[in-house]
């Protein structure tokens, strides 16, 4: 792909002639990789979720956005509402690069109510004529018409002694009737880490600094991105997103994680005694997740399903990425368990089901073919040294998930998924499940497969970019036999 300039970069979407945007819009819509069930830009570039609630009895779901192509530049929020986070209706973008403070982008945050308001605290993201970064946490309002009013200044204007300006993403969130904000921050020695900020002050004007949070993890990566703290069943949870993390065997193999720590955090002294750090996702593409509560109080986490640093092959058409399907959240066995969200049950069409056993021989179960579904395979009884899962093949393609009987290891093989993304290490991601396989259920769209194992226990999420008619489902063994059911659904937003 060509070079983007700075200029080019930074340029906003109300300068830019309305007949290149409307001509970008007709490229992206005729890509063969568009999805169908999941959020995706219109044109341009999306990362990070952004400003995920539910409010005043509907979903408000943001996210990162450059508008003007597949690279990362000026970013606004581009905003979605939905009833019942299944279906979303696109708005337009919510808070705008306007000001001094956020000149060079509308870096990521988090939404939160307060005296039945809906307000945003986010990063506002300035360079200066020698490209020095200068980070500030701001707040805006969203007035009862539905427009944004910025707070005139930010509410913690730069980082405190001792970190860079690598100073992020504040997620809000109430704790004993305060307001307390968690930020991604770098240390002057390049590590990174949690700060934490309070306000008492009605007005949310005046945010004081309580401190770093004192984890077990000294010498993590150089900088935590996207951070959230929650509590779900008396436990604490953070969850935040390093950056320079070295590969160790199956783990960390993308090149920036996301994880969570679990344990007991003490906001007096902000000591958090917990256990080792867990990767939220063992696929290929996935980064920047944050969690929020939905109408039935479930804690749901939707994640960005791409990550920094990686050519996608849609970049030429001049868009890049989606969200992940919403999860819900759950603590089982000290761990976080992720399934999916109950209400997609509601895109189900078409149900089929098939019940037979599979051999080393290439078998067909019907039913077998699909482009955009939710396959869900039971286990029922496993002979098998390994068992095989082909999806979206056809002569060229398939993308495959192998189970090992033997030591439990899932894996996921892109090599012959169609389309690659360049500069990814290795052409599988794998991950060793705490029990025997007894479940898939899968959820498969036009250009992607997110693979949850065990009913929530691993999760394995990844773009996919197959050839058209690589619609077939198949199964064998290496050696051996496995019984199996089959259900699946088609999957439709009508
Ligand atoms: C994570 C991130 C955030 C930042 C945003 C900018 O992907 O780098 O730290 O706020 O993206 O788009």
């Amino acid at each position: 792909m060509a070079e983007w300039s700075r200029e080019e970069r930074y340029r906003c979407i109300e300068d830019v002639d309305k007949k290149y945007l409307e001509i970008l819009k007709q490229q992206v819509k005729a890509s063969r990789f568009r999805q169908t069930f999941h959020i995706q830009p219109e044109t341009g570039l999306l990362n990070d979720p952004n400003g995920l609630i539910y409010h005043n009895g509907k979903y408000y779901i943001s996210h990162q956005w450059f508008p003007l192509g597949a690279v990362h530049g000026l970013k606004y929020w581009f905003n979605y509402t939905s009833d019942d986070l299944v279906t979303f209706e696109p708005q337009d973008t919510l808070i705008k690069p306007d000001t001094y403070y956020d000149s060079h982008g509308v870096y990521s945050g988090s939404a939160f109510e307060h005296n039945g308001d809906l307000y945003y605290m986010y990063t506002g993201n300035h360079r200066d004529e020698q490209w020095n970064r200068y980070a500030s946490q701001m707040i805006a309002k969203v007035q009862n018409n539905g427009a944004i009013t910025k707070f005139d200044a930010p509410v913690i204007p730069s980082q405190p002694e001792g970190y860079t300006s690598h100073f992020r993403d504040p997620k809000v969130f109430e704790l004993n009737n305060e307001y307390y904000a968690i930020i991604g921050a770098q240390t002057n020695e390049e590590l990174g880490c949690c700060l934490i900020y309070k306000t008492n002050d009605k007005q949310l004007n005046q945010w004081s600094y309580c401190g770093e949070i004192d984890t077990k993890l000294k010498n993590f990566g150089y900088m935590w991105e996207c951070p959230d703290y929650f509590k779900l069943d008396s436990k604490d949870i953070l969850l935040f997103s390093p950056q320079g993390i070295k590969p160790q065997g199956d783990q960390f193999r993308n090149i920036y994680q996301s994880g969570y720590l679990i344990g007991d955090l003490n906001f007096d002294s902000l000591s958090f005694d917990h256990s080792e750090f867990v990767e939220l996702d063992n696929g290929f593409d996935f980064y920047a997740p944050q969690t929020f509560l939905d109408e039935n109080g479930n804690r749901v986490l939707i994640g960005w399903m791409g990550l920094p640093e990686i050519n996608y092959p849609t970049d030429e058409e001049g868009w890049a990425h989606c969200l992940t399907i919403p999860r819900v959240l759950s603590i089982e066995n000290d761990q976080l368990r992720q399934r999916p969200f109950k209400g997609l049950e509601r895109l189900r069409k078409n149900k089929e089901t098939a019940l037979g056993y599979a051999n080393k021989f290439n078998r067909k179960l019907h039913p077998y073919e699909g482009k955009q579904y939710e396959l869900i395979i039971d286990v029922i009884e496993n002979d098998a040294s390994k068992i095989y899962f082909e999806l979206r093949t056809s002569k060229q393609n398939n993308t495959k998930i192998i189970y090992n009987t033997g030591d439990q290891k899932i894996t996921l093989d892109r090599s012959e998924s169609g389309l690659l993304p360049e500069n990814v290490q290795d052409l599988t991601r794998s991950t060793v499940l705490d029990s025997p396989l007894t479940r898939l259920q899968i959820f498969v769209d036009t250009s992607s497969i997110e693979i949850f194992c065990n009913d929530g226990e691993r999760v394995l999420t990844s773009r996919i970019f197959p050839n058209e008619n690589a619609t077939g489902i198949e199964t064998s063994t290496e050696t051996g036999q496995v019984y199996l059911k089959f259900t699946k659904y088609e999957l439709k937003d009508e």
